[in-house]
Order: structure tokens, then C-alpha cells, then sequence
């Protein structure tokens, strides 16, 4: 079977063309390397003992794009091509809008002309909002705030369309919460670009030496101890939940829709000291105000994930801490 993954040498991507592989997909990449190396296929290949067939270029490249179809047999796609930064596209809303949108438009423009029907979408839990209770179920209220999730509620909405159109497509929306982690060869990782936004990220370069110290925005939530609350998954377990994304897409027809995450909350400061007990580097840490746009709480209710895909997260938050900090402490520069 032929997995085509938009965005596979990314981070998430990249653990996931693992997991194919290891599961005996062959797996095309298409990613126009905006945010990940090429460096990213030989460690695949390193880890799994194949490399997967790349193209680079651009899912808004419509002849490129068509290629790719015309040259391989896809069976399904996967797609995570897509900008992420959520500060970021509060001053870059039509970059995000035309790459996002339009890239997945050009997409399912192509999988329509060459009779490909099943997809895998990277959608986010930032499609709640701020949410009116916890754990959340997938019926929650839809919300955003800021046009990245925007593009993730309506790309989301337009697979609805898309399917109700066109019976024979068939759609996992997958809402992930926050992955954090590595694989734990320390060869593939999260490398942001700049100063990282995400809480790991910063943690592991404080523990690198790269910044000073933690930011801790806010201590005055509603929550154990006055810090954000947010359900981390290990990035190695998140990419296994697009294997059985995979799975539950060949029994079952129609659009369904999915948390990933671990149904449990840790805060920034529960957080930073599994980092410490993991990496045995101490993180100093200044308590700031609160970051705007953040929510106290936020974390899944899992149990759709559970009964329909059988998906179980293996991996605990020391864990995460040891694999990000294996990672980081290898590739304190990113992949190059
Ligand atoms: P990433 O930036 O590491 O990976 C995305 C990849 O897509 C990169 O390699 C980038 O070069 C590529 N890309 C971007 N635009 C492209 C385009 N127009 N054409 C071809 N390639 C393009 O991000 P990630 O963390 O792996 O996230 C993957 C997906 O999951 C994204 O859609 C993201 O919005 C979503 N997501 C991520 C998180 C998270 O916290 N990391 C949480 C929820 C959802
Ligand atoms: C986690 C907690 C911060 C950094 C974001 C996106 C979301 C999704 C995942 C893509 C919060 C606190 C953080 C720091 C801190 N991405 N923090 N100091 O905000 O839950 O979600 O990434 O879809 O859309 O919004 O994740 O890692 O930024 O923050 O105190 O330097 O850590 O306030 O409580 P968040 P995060």
C-alpha cells in the first residue's frame, strides 16, 4: 500500500513515515522543505533501512502535485503540510490562509482527478478554543482565535464537504493536543526555527544552554498549581494513531473525527520537572504573565479514540522528557 504523507519530513510527519514503513507501507513524501532537512530522509532510512521516495515541492504546485499522483499508485494520503505558528499568523493570516487552504484544495483537486479517497488530516485541539469544560469530547463547541486555527476549522469543514460531495471519500480528522517528544534513536526530533513558542522546545534549550530560562506564563490559572494544564503525547505514539487512522479508513466510510491525546493534564511546572528528573539538568524558571490568548486547562477526552480506532498511548510523560531531551541533547543545532 502507497501512503502518500504532505509534510513528511516534518516533525510529526517524520515519526509517522517511520511507523509506516515499520508497518510495512511504502511511503511517498512530498514537502517543500520550508520547515525540515533533507537530512530527515537518510535518518528515516537509518531507523527503518529504507528511504523513502521524496519530492520536493510545493502542495499549492499543481503540475508538481500532479506528477506525483501520475508517477505512483497512492492508496491513501496523509497530510500534515501546513504552516504552524499561531503568533505567527496573527500577522501572516494570508500566508497561513493561502498556504493552508489552498494547499489543501490543490490536494484534493488532485486525489479527485486521480481517484484517491481516503485522507488523514492534521487538525488540532486549538479547534476548541477556549473549552467550556474538561476532558473534551470531539462535540465540543468549535472555536478559534487566531487564523492558524482558523485554517484548521475551516480545511476541517471543507473534507466535510468534500465528502458529503463525494461519497466515495472517505476523512479521519485527527485533533491532536500537544506533542512533545522524540524518537527514541535521538535521530528525528522537533527542530524549531528560532525562538521556540511550544513549551518543550524552550525547556530543551535552556537545558542545552541556548536560552537563560524558562518563561512560566502565568501561575494565577485555576489549576494544581496556578500553571497552564495541557495533555502531552508522545509524538511516537501520536504517529501510531495515523496507522490506525489508516486502519479504521479502510473499513469505514464517511468523515469521522478524533482527539489524540492522553486524557491527562500536566502543568508547565509539573512539566519542567519531569524534564529535570529526565535530563538531571536543572531548569531555572521565572514566573512571567500570563502569555495572551492562552487558556488554563485544556486536555482530551479520549474515549472515542479508544472504542473506534483503539488507540492507547504508550508512552508516559517521563518518557517524553527523556526522548526530548535525547534528542536535543544530540542535535542541539536541529537536523541539518
Ligand atoms: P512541521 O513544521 O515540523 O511539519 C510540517 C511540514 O510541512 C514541514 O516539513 C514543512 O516544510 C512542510 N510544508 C509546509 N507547507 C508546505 C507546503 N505548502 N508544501 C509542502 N510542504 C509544506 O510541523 P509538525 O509539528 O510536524 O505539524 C504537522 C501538522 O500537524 C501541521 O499541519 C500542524 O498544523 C499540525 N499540528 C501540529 C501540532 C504541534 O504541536 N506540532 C499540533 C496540532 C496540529
Ligand atoms: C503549553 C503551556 C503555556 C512556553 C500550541 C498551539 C496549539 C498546538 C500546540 C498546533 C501553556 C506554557 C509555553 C513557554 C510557558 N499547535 N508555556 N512558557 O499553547 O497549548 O498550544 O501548541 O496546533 O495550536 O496553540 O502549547 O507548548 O505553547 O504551551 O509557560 O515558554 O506551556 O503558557 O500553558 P499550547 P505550548
Amino acid at each position: 500500500m502507497k501512503v502518500l504523507v504532505t509534510g513528511g519530513t516534518g516533525y510529526i510527519g517524520s515519526h509517522t513515515c517511520v511507523e509506516l514503513i515499520q508497518n510495512g507501507y511504502e511511503v511517498v513524501i512530498v514537502d517543500n522543505l520550508y520547515n525540515s532537512s533533507r537530512e530527515v530522509l537518510k535518518r528515516i532510512e537509518t531507523i527503518t533501512g529504507v528511504l523513502p521516495k521524496f519530492y520536493e515541492a510545493d502542495i499549492r504546485d499543481r503540475e508538481a502535485m500532479k506528477t506525483i499522483f501520475e508517477e505512483n499508485d497512492i492508496d491513501s494520503v496523509i497530510h500534515f503540510a501546513g504552516l504552524k505558528a499561531v503568533g505567527e499568523s496573527v500577522s501572516k493570516p494570508l500566508e497561513y490562509y493561502d498556504n493552508n487552504i489552498y494547499g489543501t484544495l490543490v490536494l484534493l483537486e488532485e486525489m479527485r482527478a486521480h481517484n484517491v479517497n481516503k485522507i488523514v488530516f492534521s487538525s488540532s485541539a486549538t479547534v476548541y478554543g477556549d473549552p467550556k469544560e474538561v476532558p473534551i469530547p470531539e462535540t465540543a463547541e468549535l472555536h478559534t482565535t487566531n487564523p492558524y486555527g482558523t485554517t484548521k476549522l475551516y480545511i476541517e469543514q471543507i473534507l466535510r464537504d468534500a465528502a458529503h460531495a463525494n461519497p466515495e471519500l472517505r476523512v479521519c480528522l485527527l485533533r491532536y493536543f500537544n506533542p512533545i517528544g522524540a524518537h527514541p534513536s535521538g535521530l528525528i526530533g522537533e527542530t524549531p526555527n528560532g525562538i521556540p513558542n511550544n513549551l518543550l522546545p524552550y525547556i530543551a534549550q535552556v537545558a542545552t544552554g541556548q536560552r537563560d530560562y524558562l518563561r512560566v506564563w502565568g501561575n494565577d490559572y485555576n489549576t494544581v498549581d496556578g500553571t497552564g494544564v495541557r495533555d502531552y503525547i508522545h509524538v511516537v505514539d501520536l504517529a501510531h494513531g495515523h496507522l490506525l487512522a489508516l486502519h479504521y479508513l479502510d473499513e469505514h466510510e464517511g468523515v469521522e473525527t478524533f482527539n489524540l491525546g492522553r486524557g491527562v493534564g500536566y502543568s508547565v511546572l509539573e512539566v519542567k520537572n519531569a524534564f529535570e528528573r529526565n535530563s538531571r539538568v536543572k531548569i531555572p524558571y521565572q514566573i512571567c504573565p500570563r502569555r495572551d490568548g492562552d487558556i488554563a486547562e485544556c486536555y482530551a477526552d479520549t474515549t472515542k479514540a479508544r472504542e473506534l480506532l483503539h488507540f492507547k498511548a504508550q508512552y508516559d510523560i517521563d518518557d517524553m522528557c527523556r526522548d526530548s531531551w535525547n534528542f536535543a541533547s544530540k542535535n542541539p543545532d536541529g537536523i541539518k
